[in-house]
């Protein structure tokens, strides 16, 4: 029994395949597989059936691309990555029934026979258009694989489907002196033959089913962007491609190609299906199955839009019944990027916070992304960690059971008559599971964490306003109502936060000496029997120290640090200058023989140098690069001595003492590479 007015037999629940060309990071899992987790771990609780499914993604060209820079085969990389990312899922709790690969037997010939059932229905449009060919490598390019110029920025390392400079979306045939990355030689146009899925004819099917039928129900960010994709036209669309890796066409003639990755990756939901029950069917396509796919907002077309059409075509399935797809999670206030290493990976974080899954759990869902994208920051997770998950639901739980066994021996006390501030605190909670429950069944997860929260706060409010560690002197019988009360609260609070923080929940329960219940028991104050025995207390959470935040913080500096001096262009040549010009800067060669700081100025540092006939003072502004200035003294640095005198926070500075400045904004003094007299010119 749900509390919305969902009637199903059974639901079946999909997650996002990850490519498997990289770990998973914390943006994928806020996006996609902690709400899907929260949702499948709820619906089982209510005694609902499910099915669960995940599996990595594995053809794409990003995948051949990546192969060929290790001098590696895709198989090589998808097994290496498959295997990674399918253990840190584990690993991290979250229950799939079944995480399976588009590599395997199963999917490729479901995937074929899926195609093959269209095309010998004439679901297709054959189309031949020319294409970009390597007459050396003797193969057509797929975009990536051709770099040129962008027409729009003039930037030389545009590629065929995009300018990372400008940000363009583009169309091979438009850069400009196109290159294959695979030979370095300029491609030729060539026909070739590809099958097209006409989305056009499927706008009246599309019209009204998203934009009458799900009008309500969809989030408006993803029922925004079908629209205007409805809206800008839809056209038929390449479901083929010319590349030796994915699941080749089960059409006579068509040698060295396969399926579109976005054809077949989504099939993998049914393929994997099938690995896990030859029962499966039902769970496709029997109306009566619930079928909701979680993704994030960049797969929102492929999800809403051609996997329904291709659906659609096959005729015998059923169509999602809602796409509760999230934006996009920031790291740090920066977009989350593989290719940057700017990411908190899965596997990492297991590895540096062993048996923390449940904070991450915790900050990624109090931070989803539901409306609008959202920020990660390290401080946050340290604050919500400490300030919720400690000082709340961990002080809450420990404060009843550590009190039970100082009273009782660790027996439930038996509880007397309810005063009015106990009737109060069981009539709220007992709202609690359908107050999270409902908002689970909208795809509120933020709000439900919240509403679960809530439920810890009334316990913390209720001992503290009830004071039991005063009230056990005065009045013995009504601090066994009390604690009762808190130990039935605890009790909900093992139920209730099992979809969202199930290791938790697991230590709650061997605490409480209770099993995993139903979720409909959840709200009563009758879970523990008077008398029955509980653990010892077990702590929730732990605080986490500065230090641990700070490694983190540093490691993250350390890989911007490393990105903007990967990414470092020279700045563009300044206009021509004439000879005459330069030759009347008189640059020379100097020591240092005396440095300190300027007082009340940060960033200047007072140099006298000894420039060959006298001493000189010069103002630097680099106090910031070099916290410890008498270290430089003896150093030899290059100043222009034909500047005008000028005052710097009172000193009078006699020239300009020469820097360079670092990819970073660091400026690092020059110094001659051998030692030279004072006073000689540079030039
Ligand atoms: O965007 C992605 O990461 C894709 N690999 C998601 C595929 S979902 C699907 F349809 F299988
Ligand atoms: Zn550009």
């Amino acid at each position: 029994m749900l509390y919305t007015d969902k009637k199903y037999k059974r639901h079946t629940i999909t997650s996002a395949l990850p490519y498997a060309n990289g770990p998973v990071h914390i943006g994928h899992l806020a996006g996609v597989y902690v709400p899907a987790d929260i949702y499948a771990r709820y619906l089982r609780l209510c005694g609902e059936e499910v099915l669960f499914i995940g599996g990595s993604d594995e053809h794409g060209v990003p995948i051949t691309i990546k192969a060929r820079k290790e001098g590696v085969s895709p198989q090589d990389i998808v097994d290496r990555y498959h295997h990674i990312i399918k253990q840190s899922f584990e690993d991290f709790g979250i229950s799939f029934d079944i995480y399976s690969r588009t590599s395997s037997e199963v999917h490729h010939q479901t995937a074929a026979a899926y195609f093959k059932k269209l095309y010998d229905a004439g679901k297709f449009i054959e189309r031949t258009t020319e294409q970009y060919y390597d007459e050396e490598a003797q193969q057509f390019l797929a975009d990536r694989y051709i770099t040129g110029t962008c027409p729009h920025c003039g930037n030389e390392k545009a590629y065929g489907d995009q300018c990372e400079a400008c940000g363009t979306s583009l169309n091979a045939m438009d850069l400009i002196h196109p290159k294959s990355t695979l030979s370095g030689s300029t491609p030729v146009k060539k026909n070739t033959r590809h099958w097209f899925l006409p989305l056009n004819d499927y706008e009246p099917f599309l019209r009204d089913w998203i934009l009458e039928q799900h009008k309500n129900d969809w989030r408006s960010t993803v029922y925004g962007q079908c629209k205007s994709w409805i809206d800008m036209g839809l056209q038929p669309r390449a479901v083929t491609r010319d590349l030796d890796w994915g699941v080749k066409l089960p059409v006579a003639d068509t040698e060295g190609k396969v399926l579109y990755v976005w054809f077949d990756a989504p099939i993998g939901y049914i393929s994997f299906t099938k690995q896990y029950t030859e029962d499966w069917e039902k769970w496709w396509k029997d109306k009566d199955t619930e079928l909701i796919h979680f993704i994030g907002k960049d797969n929102i077309v492929f999800h809403c839009i051609i996997f329904p059409c291709m659906l659609k075509a096959e005729g015998s399935y059923i169509l999602p019944q809602n796409v509760p797809a999230n934006e996009f999670l920031n790291l740090e206030n920066d977009k989350i990027s593989t290719s940057r290493n700017w990411a908190v990976w899965l596997h990492e974080y297991l590895s540096d916070f062993p048996q923390k899954q449940d904070v991450l759990r915790y900050v990624l869902t109090a931070n989803a992304p539901e409306t609008k994208d959202n920020d990660f920051t390290w401080k946050d997770f340290q604050a919500k960690n400490n300030n919720e998950l400690v000082a709340i639901l961990g002080n809450f739980v420990n404060r009843s059971v550590v009190l039970t066994h100082k009273y009782y021996n660790g027996k439930v006390p038996s509880r007397g008559e309810l005063n009015e501030a106990d009737r109060l605190m069981a009539e709220q909670m007992a709202q609690f599971p359908e107050l999270i429950g409902r908002n689970i069944e909208k795809f509120h997860f933020r709000e439900a964490l919240g509403e679960l929260m809530n439920l810890a706060r009334l316990g913390n409010k209720y001992l503290t306003d009830n004071e039991p560690w005063k009230l056990i002197k005065t009045d013995p019988a009504r601090t066994a109502t009390v604690m009762n009360l808190s130990l039935q609260l605890a009790a909900n609070l093992a139920i209730l936060s099992e979809p969202f923080l199930p290791f938790t929940a697991k230590k709650m329960q061997a605490m409480l000496h209770t099993s995993a219940c139903a979720w409909q028991q959840a709200g009563g104050i009758d879970l523990l029997p008077a008398d029955s025995a509980i653990a010892e207390a077990a702590l929730l959470f732990e605080k986490i120290e500065d230090a641990a935040i700070e490694q983190q913080m540093q490691r993250l500096a350390d890989i911007k640090k490393a990105n903007e001096s990967a990414s470092f262009m020279p700045k563009a040549v300044k206009p021509l200058c004439s000879f005459d010009d330069f030759g009347k800067i008189d640059i020379r060669v100097g020591t240092v023989e005396e440095c300190f700081k300027v007082p009340k100025a940060d960033k200047l540092l007072q140099f006298r140098i000894n420039d060959g006939v006298k001493s000189r003072t010069i103002v630097s502004g680099i106090a910031k690069y070099y916290p410890h200035p008498e270290e430089l003294v003896g150093r030899q640095v290059c100043f222009i001595a034909n500047f005008a005198p000028k005052k710097l926070k009172g000193v009078e500075s006699e020239g300009m003492i020469l820097s360079a400045e670092d990819s970073d904004g660091r400026l690092v003094l020059i110094t001659p590479g051998d030692v030279v007299k004072n006073g000689v010119n540079i030039g």
